[in-house]
């Protein structure tokens, strides 16, 4: 079959990397894995590379290099403040992943803090909230409308005591790609005294996020999901509760004075600038830059261009999935939901991990299977398929999931669906 090749919107890092199929052939791979680490930008690369003789010590050193890599190190962090539309008086921490940026703020929740959490939410958005033993966390149900999620919040923070009080929830879903109501949850979780923190890791690399816009408290991130690989994250927004927290690592940076001796023992006076507290260690200047290079470049290329290139390839793998039959599409939201480039699904007959394996062995497509660190999620929407008798599958239930981004070429998408439809024809090997 004839396929239109059209060029990525933005050039990534792999495109001449070639798959080994199980005939012995290989073909140009296509990565549609982007939701669990994206390919590299090559803008992002090459101005890595342009940056690497330069590199030197963060706020450690005299010299030239360490001026200078301090210099730019700062220069990321206003970079990225920029692009996350960040107040003022926004603290934004360089973490390693969205996982760290919450667990960091986790370590800092007030005393008594009641935290409330979809019970839809990936697990770093779920776990981490009373490990500390300083915070109470109320699962809220999994809703079927963007509308019904805020009514369902409004409904658990009016019962809530006083106190405070904070709602962590994702900007789009790791399963199903569905954006979530974000300014509407944040607005009503603050007309109760409630403060949000945004999942963004999903969300920053197909939509704007403005802190400021969107009225949450803050946000956080991963720089392997925004074609940024370089071990950055960010937790940036309200400086209050982290300023007094306990430095999320203790360490040389964090520390403003020390002493120790055999009598006194030691003793430590912290930094109270959030980006300076809970950055201790030398910090990865080269993920800071990597991820503030990412920005530049999806700024460059323009949100409106990258969304509506996106959603052309959405429709068409959504279409192509739809008229392939066997195959369901899971959702939270209804078919027709907003999403980004996220879709999850199952083909009857086929045990996922069977048919992420053949995709690859036999298409060199790189998918994702399986539960997604979002397992309350996937289980119920799997368990609906089990319950309402669509197609049968053998194995433990899983799904598969294709994700794509600005570097995803028209090919990769027609390639999948046509795969699918292939397979689901065919059947699994007996
Ligand atoms: N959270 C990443 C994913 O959904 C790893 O694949």
């Amino acid at each position: 079959m004839p396929v239109t090749t059209v060029s990525a919107c933005l050039p990534v890092l792999g495109a001449e990397v070639r798959a080994p199929l199980d005939t012995g052939e290989d073909v140009p791979y296509a990565a549609l894995d982007y939701a669990a680490s994206a390919p590299a930008l090559r803008a992002v690369w090459d101005e890595v590379a342009a940056f690497l003789p330069s590199y030197g010590s963060v706020h450690r050193g005299a010299g030239y290099l360490s001026r200078l890599s301090t210099e730019l190190f700062e220069e990321s962090r206003a970079t990225v403040a920029a692009f996350l539309g960040c107040r003022p008086d926004d603290a934004l921490i360089f973490t390693r992943s969205t996982t760290d940026s919450l667990n960091l703020l986790a370590g800092a929740l007030p005393e008594g803090c009641q935290v409330f959490v979809f019970a839809t939410e990936h697990h770093a958005a779920l776990l981490p909230w009373d490990r500390h033993g300083r915070a109470a966390v109320t699962c809220l149900p999994a809703p079927s409308t963007p509308e019904q999620a805020v009514a369902i919040l409004r409904a658990a923070l009016a019962q809530a005591a006083p106190g405070p009080k904070l709602l962590c929830v994702t900007g789009a879903s790791n399963v199903t790609g569905e954006l979530w109501p974000v300014a509407d949850l944040a607005a009503t979780a603050r007309s109760f005294g409630a403060r949000t923190v945004l999942d963004a890791a999903q969300l920053a690399p197909h939509r704007p996020v403005d802190i400021a816009a969107l009225g949450v408290d803050w946000v956080a991130l991963s720089g392997h999901k925004l074609y940024a690989p370089f071990g950055a994250g960010v937790l940036a927004g309200r400086a209050d509760w982290l300023s007094p927290a306990e430095p999320y690592l203790a360490g040389g940076g964090a520390s403003a004075v020390v002493s120790a001796s055999p009598d006194a023992g030691v003793e430590v006076t912290w930094h109270t600038a959030p980006e300076v507290r809970h950055e201790a260690g030398s910090p990865n200047v080269v993920g800071a830059y990597a991820l503030a290079a990412a920005c530049r470049a999806l700024d460059a290329a323009g949100f409106p261009a990258l969304v509506a290139r996106e959603e052309r390839l959405l429709a068409s793998l959504l279409t192509g999935l739809a008229e392939t039959p066997g195959v369901r599409v899971l959702w939270l939201f209804g078919q027709d939901a907003p999403r980004v480039g996220v879709v999850s699904f199952v083909v009857a007959g086929w045990e996922s991990g069977a048919l992420a394996r053949a995709l690859s062995d036999r298409y060199g497509i790189g998918v994702r299977d399986g539960l997604f660190c979002a397992h309350p999620l996937v289980q119920a929407l799997l368990g609906d398929r089990a319950e309402d008798g669509d197609g049968d599958c053998d194995g433990p239930l899983k799904a598969v999931r294709a994700s794509f981004g600005a570097g995803t070429p028209d090919e990769h998408i027609e390639r999948l669906v046509r795969a699918v439809r292939e397979l689901a024809a065919a059947g699994p090997p007996d």
